[in-house]
């Protein structure tokens, strides 16, 4: 506030920002159907369970494995989805019949596809579950022909449909992890399509090198030539725990054989090791739902790639939260060149090894080693230690989120510095664009990709197209990774911190920084938007500049037309989830017994002649100021106020002492006390007309600048202040209409709570007509207030949000969102 003339009353809106959840409410909501975010979908009647992905090379074609199909999309286009060609691939009515026999429903018997992985050039390599009899086939990318002799699918792709497994091919060479047996209890991770010399491999499953697991993702690792497998499975090792789930990485070198006597045609290579993602003194997140790999920045060493995981945890306290860990591959390496533990077989305990170490487990090359190598091998697969987090913390933990799919990006700025970006799905169908900073995790935005939760089974990132797929049981969903023409003003373009949009200064728009090459504002790491922005508009400064405006001409800002007595509520729409929202009146106060501040911002006051005038509201956030609306409240010319229509009545009395909090400035000579009828307060009788042009705006028209030839109380500010209306949230519309409710039925609770108190005291009271002895301790004007409040606490006559009475940045938190007036 640089003019302390000016009255100002804060809201913080704490109701959705308490402060372990504040760093991780997206800025932006953008709910489904919303203009700021056009997402192209594609969907058939005959198009179901898209369960896996591919994205071709250049990112213009992307193919689906579906339900009895594999289908090829033209995703090139910008607003549409096209489908090229779509190949059907089901079980005959014999399978169908068989597989019916064997017990299996119906409903899981088609062919849901669940390996698609590019072979070479020419031709890609699907597997389906096909009625519990695995199969795969060789399909031609261009015309989608299948192969004529399909190939055995066991090993390759699970039987039932709700197994998850991972599969990836590299070289040729087809590397997957599933279960291969019809019931389910056998996984194996194997290498299929070997050629020549080199054999197809598998797990030995004599010594339990997996336990259940649940494949989740493969990593090929070009630097190393391996291919990490990450799953989730019962840790053994912690016997006191009853299935105790761990997550896990683990690696197999690709130049493995088989061993020559020992571990034939199976793996030489394999190891795996814990995946920790823990806080210190905290439980574990242990169970990893989706993991990515973040490959190195350009020139920096293969041991900085980065594997982003989310996890979620095994036990009920941290229910309903998730948590984002990174892995970095130089840790992982360590790990597994480090100890090993040994299963006493004997007494089925884990412990770590003390003899004498034969061989480097998880080391490539040992096809030619010894049976005895090999038996050490065979036997130490686990490493001793576990991988944990980069710096040893949590990357982020979301309290009221379960993200169950992640894509990972990193996204250089205009300062030349690259910023990590994920991109995760939530349960409940909303897509959390993050930017990862210094400070910890910020949500940029959040994007509604289906209205009703469902299984999402595949998640891709076309980075070079911009473009994020999401695959649900109902069809292909596309969602652009920015839209930076959202930003409408250099603030809001700025206050977003989204390393996809800089402000051009020159084009006056705030633009994806990969189109361009004109120099960017922008301020990724702390969203200062005066320093950002400095030189291009500063419009809140001039906000009541004096000499701003043409003397004829004094914009009024919105007109509200009121009849003395009538409630009259103000909507102050907010910039953003992150901003703060805050009243001021040019030449008069905002004192807190005339004007009620409701939780989502707005201000409800009762029309009289003190209170007409002009109204602004105001937006914070990030230490940045800007005006989100004017008003002009004026009476109407029918003279006559309509009695009944409020039931707010107004007592000017004479009193001579300030009761207002700090920072106000009292309201005058005259302290109006307030007799409340039952409906009154919140009844919003101007509010729905008011706030259409506010709250829903998201066009130029944001504000209707009146012109007042009559008399204007005081200069209002020109500028833009409404432009950054666009960036409202949509929710808040929801959030109002639930606050209202909230309220309407606390007042209703406390009318009856009052009703009976009254009842109650009407009995235990001596006399009936005589103040309590609470009231006794008050002044008249508290004793007023008293009376026309009823939700003061009753033990000592202090307003049960007191605690919040000092400032207006405190909480509204009286049950029905009263500010506190009674003063302490
Ligand atoms: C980006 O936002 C602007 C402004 O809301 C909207 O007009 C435009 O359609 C959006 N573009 C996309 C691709 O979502
Ligand atoms: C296929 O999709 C339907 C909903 O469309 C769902 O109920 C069913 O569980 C899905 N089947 C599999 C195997 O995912
Ligand atoms: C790709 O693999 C298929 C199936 O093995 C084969 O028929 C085709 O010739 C291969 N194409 C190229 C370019 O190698
Ligand atoms: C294994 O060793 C034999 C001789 O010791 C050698 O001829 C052969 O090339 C080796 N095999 C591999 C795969 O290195």
């Amino acid at each position: 506030m640089n003019n302390p003339g000016f009255l100002s009353l804060t809201v913080a809106l704490l109701g959705f920002l308490s402060p372990c959840l504040t760093a991780l409410t997206p800025r932006v909501s953008f709910p489904m159907g919303s203009p700021g975010r056009h997402l192209t979908r594609f969907s058939s009647h005959d198009v179901n369970n898209t369960t896996t992905l591919l994205l071709s090379a250049d990112g213009d074609m992307l193919y689906v494995g579906a339900r009895d199909a594999v289908l090829a999309l033209d995703v090139s286009h910008k607003d549409t989805i096209i489908l090229r060609s779509k190949l059907d691939w089901s079980p005959s009515d014999k399978d169908l019949e068989q597989c019916s026999m064997k017990g299996k429903k119906m409903a899981d018997c088609p062919n849901f596809i669940r390996v698609l992985q590019f072979l070479n050039t020419t031709h890609i390599y699907a597997c389906g579950t096909f009625a519990f009899s695995p199969r795969c086939t060789y399909i031609n990318s261009e015309t989608l022909s299948m192969s004529l002799k399909p190939d055995e699918g066991r090993g390759r792709c699970p039987y039932d449909p709700y197994q998850r497994n991972t599969a990836i091919i590299v070289d040729g060479e087809l590397y997957t992890g599933t279960v291969a047996d019809y019931r389910g209890n056998r996984p194996v991770i194997s290498r299929h399509l070997s050629e020549g010399r080199r054999a197809d491999l598998k797990l030995d499953d004599t010594l339990g090198w997996l336990e259940d697991p649940t494949f989740i993702s493969a990593s090929f690792i070009p630097d190393e030539e391996k291919i990490f497998f990450f799953f989730s499975e019962v840790g053994r090792e912690y016997d006191f725990i009853d299935k105790f789930i761990v997550s896990r990485v683990s690696q197999i070198c690709m130049s493995d054989v088989g061993g020559q006597r020992t571990l034939q045609r199976r793996w030489t290579t394999f190891a795996k090791a814990q995946l920790l993602c823990q806080a210190d003194n905290q439980l574990p997140y242990n169970v990893l739902q989706d993991i990515d790999t973040l490959p190195p920045a350009e020139g920096a060493p293969a041991d900085d790639t980065l594997f982003y995981g989310i996890f979620t945890s095994q036990w009920s306290v941290n229910s309903g939260r998730s948590a984002v860990c990174s892995f970095r591959l130089s840790d992982i390496r360590s790990v597994f060149a480090g100890n090993y533990k040994v299963l006493n077989r004997d007494t089925l305990q884990w412990s770590a090894r003390v003899q004498e170490k034969v061989a480097n487990p998880g080391e490539c090359g040992l096809h030619n080693a010894s049976d005895n190598v090999l038996r050490f091998v065979k036997e130490n697969f686990l490493a001793d230690d576990s991988v944990r987090p980069v710096g040893r913390s949590l990357t982020m933990v979301s309290a009221e989120q379960n993200y169950s799919h992640l894509t990972v990006q990193r996204v250089q700025a205009t300062n030349s510095r690259t910023y990590t970006v994920l991109f995760l799905l939530t349960e409940t169908g909303y897509l959390h664009k993050v930017v990862l900073l210094q400070s910890g995790a910020h949500i940029i935005e959040e994007v509604q990709v289906f209205e009703q939760p469902q299984p999402v089974k595949s998640m891709k990132l076309s980075i070079s197209k911009g473009m994020i797929f999401v695959g649900t049981s109902e069809g292909v969903v596309k969602v652009p990774t920015a839209n930076c023409s959202f930003y409408w003003t250099c603030a809001q373009c700025v206050l977003a911190r989204d390393p996809f949009c800089g402000w051009d200064p020159v084009g006056r728009a705030c633009v994806g920084v990969s189109n361009t090459h004109a120099t960017l504002r922008q301020d990724i790491d702390r969203g200062q938007v005066e320093e950002a922005c400095n030189s291009v508009l500063l419009t809140h400064k001039t906000r009541f500049g004096p000499n701003k405006l043409p003397a004829a001409s004094c914009p009024a800002g919105e007109l509200v037309s009121v009849s003395l007595n009538e409630v009259v509520r103000l909507k102050c729409p907010a910039a953003s989830q992150l901003s703060q929202q805050l009243w001021e009146r040019p030449n008069s106060r905002l004192s807190s017994d005339l004007y009620l501040l409701l939780e989502d911002g707005s201000l409800s006051f009762v029309a009289t002649p003190a209170t007409l005038g002009h109204y602004l509201c105001l937006s914070t956030e990030n230490d940045y100021q800007q005006t989100m609306a004017v008003y002009q409240v004026k009476q109407k010319n029918t003279p006559m106020t309509p009695t009944g229509y409020s039931r707010l009545e107004i007592h000017p009395v004479p009193t001579t002492q300030s009761l207002d909090r700090p920072g106000l400035i009292t309201s005058g000579r005259t302290w109006p006390k307030r007799t409340e009828s039952r409906q009154g307060v919140t009844k919003p009788t101007l509010s729905n007309r008011d706030a259409q042009g506010t709250t829903r705006q998201l066009g130029k028209n944001v504000t209707r600048w009146t012109k007042e030839s009559g008399q204007t109380e005081a200069e209002v500010p020109e500028g833009d202040p409404l432009l950054a209306a666009r960036s409202l949230c949509y929710l808040k519309e929801l959030v109002v209409v639930s606050v209202l409710l909230v309220l309407c039925l606390s007042l209703l609770i406390t009318m009856v709570l009052y009703v009976i108190r009254q009842h109650w005291r009407s009995r235990t009271a001596p006399q009936a007509g005589s103040p309590t002895r609470d009231s006794d301790r008050m002044t008249p004007v508290e004793h007023e207030a008293l009376r026309g409040n009823e939700f003061l606490s009753k033990r000592n006559g202090q307003p049960l949000c007191s605690g919040h009475a000092s400032g207006f940045n405190g909480a509204l938190t009286g049950s029905n969102g009263h500010l506190p007036n009674t003063p302490i």
